[in-house]
């Protein structure tokens, strides 16, 4: 079979045809078709492995769209690329893809059937289409005005999810929020306590009709739509016109996926389902695509995030209250245990791996300590930690505090987790928007609070052990430098984006991070300080703690929409190599 490598950015063919590269599979016949890039009379036969489809993407004028996200669809799988700045794409849908997609920012999303007998270009004219459902959170953020109203709703509301969610339920009156609320996530996992601060509930709720009620600015559902113009949107950048973006379902869809872990050796995917119909660990094998999913032992325990131990068993923070703290699955045999420390009451958050020993470190939320796990003697240990005697200004709860609602007492909520290479251990304080470092030898700790920093959620320790974190709120990220203290800030392209969870490209030195409420994966330079953010293609997607597997790819949750999905950078490296 004549294969010729072609690079779809400088393609100059002005007619490309879908080509089904090698065999075709289907109704039980083998189909083995010479390069003609024509195929008839084959009807109702979905698209086959390793076809290559392609095309140009544009406007109502013929105008090239540069940026525009094209996906390929199959059952429970899909995958997206990005037209160049000709408007050209090209893409190896999935195996049994049965459509395609287009869609751009500004623009309407137009399909077209896929399958064998389709011939020449799958081109796409889109038409002019502003709709602030469409909107990422952050673009929604950027739409508002910074006042004591909204800052309380986004410190309530961006958490579990964003604000692409609170907008399935545009249009409701304060009273209607009222009842709502205390309802809300009730199905898949605990509510939120919101009577019990009645005044903050109030102005919470009064908050939600102004500008997300029946008569809300640009979000109400008779509103006038926004100028296009003053959404802070972010155009895709170069770079990721070359990636290759894969996602996939979930078996289960209300699960609430919440964190995934890579197990290079294993070559395999590990996330944990948070919700209450999920409450599992799902081991996804990533060379055949498939799940296996292990039951947790009590019910409605919150699987959280979880942890490759170097003997490949997998290590799970119980989030709920209660005895359980960890779990550990043993993939050689199935195994799957619990492990119970009654005498703390706190919620297990994050755990991590010491690279050294092999024990485990993890976050104690609720609990003014640091916990650690020998998995060899299989004992726990807590590590007290100073808290300051009242909250700082820059610090969650001042940022949201309604006038006549007091202050909660001040709480280190420890979060996210890290080991440097002398094995001092550093974590963040997501409420105080501070970092602190325990040495394990002394027990002593010594805190770093970020100035500006309202609340902190991932951190990663780098090699040369500074601290990079991600200040939420602030929508930007933070480098510690942990030799002199000083903190250095570098602001995201998306303006309000939320940083999340981090993981570092141990090849390149390049830095990732979950974006939220952008809803993208964002890598980061941090030799220049440059930023390139990867959309994810399903809207409100909540990626969490994300991470790298061995080719450089990296791997994300999507909790809202109960997917995982895989971010290639240099994707299209690859369909020009199978050529
Ligand atoms: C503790 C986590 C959590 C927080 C905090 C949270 N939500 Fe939710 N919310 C959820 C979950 C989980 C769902 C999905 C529920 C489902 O699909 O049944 C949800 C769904 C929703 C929905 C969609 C409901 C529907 O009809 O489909 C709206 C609207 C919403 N939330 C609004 C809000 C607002 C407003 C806030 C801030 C005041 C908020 N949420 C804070 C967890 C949360």
């Amino acid at each position: 079979m004549e294969m010729s490598a072609r690079n779809p950015v400088s393609r100059k063919e002005p007619i490309v045809k879908i080509r089904i590269m090698t065999v075709l599979v289907s109704l039980g016949v083998v189909f083995t078709l010479l390069n003609s890039g024509v195929i008839r009379g084959i009807p109702n036969v979905a698209l086959a492995a390793d076809s290559t489809v392609s095309g140009i993407v544009s406007d109502a004028t013929g105008k090239p769209i540069r940026g525009a996200m094209v996906k390929a669809t199959a059952k429970g799988k899909a995958v997206t690329r990005f037209t160049t700045a000709d408007g050209r794409y090209e893409i190896m849908p999935p195996v049994g893809s049965t459509e395609l997609t287009a869609e751009a920012y500004g623009f309407g999303t137009k399909r077209i059937a896929l399958d064998a007998t389709r011939q020449g270009d799958a081109n796409f004219q889109l038409s002019t289409r502003f709709d602030v459902t469409r909107l990422s959170s952050a673009e929604i953020e950027s739409l508002l005005p910074d006042n004591s109203d909204t800052r309380l709703i986004k410190s309530t509301c961006i958490d579990c999810h964003t604000l692409g969610t609170v907008m399935i339920r545009r249009g409701q009156t304060a009273e209607e929020w009222k009842a709502f609320l205390p309802t809300m996530p009730s199905r898949l996992m605990p509510t939120r306590p919101f009577a019990e601060k009645p005044v903050e509930f109030t102005a919470l709720t009064s908050a939600l009709e102004k500008y997300f009620g029946p008569n809300a600015d640009y979000f109400g559902p008779d509103a006038m739509p926004p100028d296009p113009n003053s959404v802070k949107h972010v155009p895709v950048a170069d770079e990721v016109t070359r990636a290759t973006i894969r996602e996939y379902d979930v078996p289960n869809m209300s699960s609430l996926p919440h964190s995934i872990e890579i197990d290079q050796k294993a070559n395999v995917a590990w996330f944990t389902e948070y919700g209450f119909k999920g409450n599992d660990a799902v081991r996804f094998d990533i060379a055949t695509e498939t799940f296996k999913t292990y039951p947790m032992l009590t019910p409605n325990v919150l699987p959280h995030t979880g942890a490759v131990g170097k003997d490949g068993r997998f290590w799970i923070a119980l989030a709920a209250p209660g005895p359980a703290k960890l779990a550990m699955v043993d993939p050689k045999t199935g195994e799957v245990k619990e492990y119970k420390w009654p005498e703390r009451d706190g919620r297990a958050h994050t755990v991590r791996v010491d690279p050294k020993s092999g024990n485990l470190w993890f976050s104690g939320g609720g609990m003014d300590e640091l916990w650690s796990f020998d998995t060899k003697k299989e004992q726990f240990k807590g590590f007290k930690y100073d808290l300051p005697k009242s909250w700082p200004t820059d610090s969650e709860p001042v940022y949201k505090k309604v006038s006549g609602q007091a202050l909660d007492p001040v709480q280190g909520y420890s979060y996210d987790v890290g080991i440097d290479s002398k094995g001092l251990v550093w974590f963040s304080e997501i409420f105080l928007g501070q970092i602190v470092r325990l040495d394990p030898t002394t027990g002593e700790t010594r805190d770093f609070k970020a100035p500006g920093t309202i609340n902190i959620r991932g951190i990663h320790v780098d090699q040369q052990n500074n601290v990079w974190f991600s200040s939420y709120f602030s929508h930007k990220v933070g480098k510690l430098d942990t030799r002199t203290g000083e903190v250095k800030y570098y602001q995201t392209p998306t303006a309000n984006a939320t940083p999340y969870g981090w993981v570092p490209d141990p090849q390149t030195g390049n830095l990732w991070f979950a974006d939220q409420n952008g809803n993208n994966i964002t890598r980061l330079d941090p030799k220049t300080g440059k930023f390139t953010e990867f959309p994810i293609p399903t809207r409100n997607a909540n990626p969490r703690f994300i991470d790298i597997d061995g080719q450089g790819r990296i791997w994300f949750t999507e909790f809202m929409q109960s997917k995982i999905g895989m971010i290639d950078p240099e994707g299209s490296k690859k369909i020009a190599s199978i050529h």
